[in-house]
């Protein structure tokens, strides 16, 4: 999508980035900012960091809390009526829990779906039109392995993670001949500020930590290069996912012998 130029007052390619204001957001805009003609829009919550990488990137901060239903409309006006339109988006603001389903507090449940689900669809719905009257466009969203296989202490997660790829499977049926693609970034544990946030560590899998940097490579890579529907880091993660796509009893019995 390198050249993405429709009508608007950009000249350049347009990408939204929410969640730009750490992790794996933060490394997306950083990759793209090092390609001359990107321009950034940059979502994010936090005031002061989402500062530091609009400067660092040259990008233009947008400011929302996607717990807030309002949100995603607002994001959507602020980025068309900045840019003239959005090329690119790249939904990659999301937040954790862990810990025991009984344990879970009801704030925490409306928290994680608010913002890893229905922020992301309600986005996507405002975003989308535009790309698709264009003829042209990318969306790429952040999953998780979570959401492919299920995960033991993070069923609200794993649940979100999950319905945001059946999402984008069934949207892709849709946007066939548009111009318009979808794919879904499936990392396994990336070494970010998530888990400090969330209050426990990631689980001890044996899963190399993937940096933000590698994700954002990945992205780069399904916007620039090839679509890809399903991106999973490390590639070898698609392997458990079809497993447990295809034999979900075995898949269970070897999760709970190793783990
Ligand atoms: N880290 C992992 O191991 C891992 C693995 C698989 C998938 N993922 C997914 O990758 C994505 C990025 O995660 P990350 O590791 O980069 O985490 P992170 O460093 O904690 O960044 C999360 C981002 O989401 C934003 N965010 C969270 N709650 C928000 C809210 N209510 N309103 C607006 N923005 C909000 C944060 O904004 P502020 O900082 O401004 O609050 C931040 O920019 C998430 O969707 C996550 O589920 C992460």
């Amino acid at each position: 999508m390198p050249e993405g130029q429709g009508q608007g007052t950009a000249p350049g390619p347009v990408m939204l980035i929410t969640g730009a204001s750490s992790g794996i957001g933060a490394a997306v805009a950083t990759r793209f900012a090092a390609v001359p003609g990107w321009r950034l829009l940059l979502h994010g919550r936090d005031a002061e960091r989402l500062d530091q990488v609009a400067a660092r990137t040259g990008g233009t901060a947008l400011r929302a809390d996607l717990a807030d239903p309002a949100s995603a409309g607002r994001i959507a006006a602020d980025a068309i009526g900045t840019a003239g339109r959005v090329d690119v988006l790249v939904a990659a603001a999301g937040v954790g829990w862990a810990g025991p389903f009984t344990a879970i507090p009801p704030s925490a449940i409306d928290e994680v779906l608010a913002v890893d689900l229905a922020s992301v669809v309600h986005l996507v719905r405002q975003i989308l039109p535009q790309m698709v009257e264009r003829g042209r466009g990318r969306i790429v969203l952040l999953g998780s392995i979570a959401g492919a296989v299920g995960v033991g202490d993070e069923a609200v997660y794993s649940a979100a993670k999950a319905a945001l790829g059946t999402f984008a499977d069934s949207l892709a049926y849709e946007l066939r001949g548009t111009g318009v693609t979808i794919s879904l970034v499936l990392p396994g544990i990336v070494d970010t500020p998530f888990f400090e946030r969330r209050g426990t560590p990631p689980r001890r899998t044996g899963l190399k930590l993937l940096t933000p940097e590698q994700v954002a490579e990945a992205v780069w890579r399904a916007v620039m290069l090839r679509h890809r529907a399903e991106i999973f880091l490390p590639q070898w993660l698609r392997l458990p996912a079809r497993i447990h796509g295809a034999a979900p009893l075995v898949f269970r019995r070897l999760a709970e012998r190793f783990g």
